[in-house]
């Protein structure tokens, strides 16, 4: 696994999702996944507008900047990204990702997240969302979020179609000479659908409830297997 057509070196990386945590063991189970080598601890910021719920905020994610030194990666699902980006404690080295049906200004912000925040732009996708949207802003991203099911909650099952979604994002990427932007999936990503993601051409795996978070065996023990289909 890990190994594309496209490129025989990918190796995949793995984000845990915050929101999947158990919020009352937060420190314990931030340690295990800082131990299983975790790259990044992924934020789902909801704002009950571009997406029904709400979830996470600055104030949790500054607690967890205490708790670690591992870099974030912060999906923002809120109307106006632009307008908020200063909220969230942006640090050099951090993902930060915002959806392209809720920005107005699509380019400016991602070069914002590079120039003032010193941080990696990734531009997310809804499942139905076409690949055209990023045609004229590739060499501002460092990354392209795909999501694998409807955004808003945890627990869902996979929308089918985003696996060729994936195959033709990385084809399309390859072939504009883009080759270094990475694919992360967000979804349902379990251990079965994570091997076909992998196949796809993913470079970052979010881990919900589908495999990290899953109510059983240890974190430590899920991340392991996690790391065998990617
Ligand atoms: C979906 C969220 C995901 C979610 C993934 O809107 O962005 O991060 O928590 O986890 P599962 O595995 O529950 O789909
Ligand atoms: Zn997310």
């Amino acid at each position: 696994m890990g190994i594309t057509a496209n490129n025989p070196k990918r190796i995949g990386k793995i984000s845990p999702s915050m929101m999947c945590a158990n919020f009352k063991a937060l420190e314990a189970d931030i340690k295990l996944l800082e131990e299983a080598k975790c790259e990044y601890l992924h934020f789902d910021i909801m704002d009950g507008q571009f997406v029904p719920n709400f979830t996470l905020g600055p104030d949790f994610m500054n607690a967890v900047r205490e708790m670690t030194t591992i870099p974030f990666d912060i999906h923002l699902m809120v109307m106006k990204p632009e307008d908020h980006l200063h909220r969230f404690g942006i640090l050099p080295g951090d993902y930060v990702s915002f959806h392209t049906e809720a920005c107005l200004n699509v380019q400016r912000t991602l070069v914002s997240i590079r120039e003032v925040y010193g941080a990696k732009p990734m531009l997310a996708l809804n499942p139905a969302t076409p690949l055209s949207t990023l045609d004229y802003c590739m060499d501002s991203l460092n990354a392209v979020l795909l999501m694998t099911v409807n955004p808003g909650y945890a627990g869902q099952k996979l929308v089918e179609s985003t696996i060729g979604k994936i195959a033709d994002l990385r084809t399309k990427l390859d072939l504009a000479g883009f080759g270094d932007v990475e694919i992360e999936v967000d979804g349902n990503v379990s251990f079965e659908n994570a091997k076909r993601m992998s196949l796809a051409g993913t470079d970052l795996y979010v881990a919900g409830s589908s495999s990290v978070f899953m109510k059983g065996e240890s974190i430590t023990q899920r991340v392991i297997e996690l790391r065998k289909c990617i």
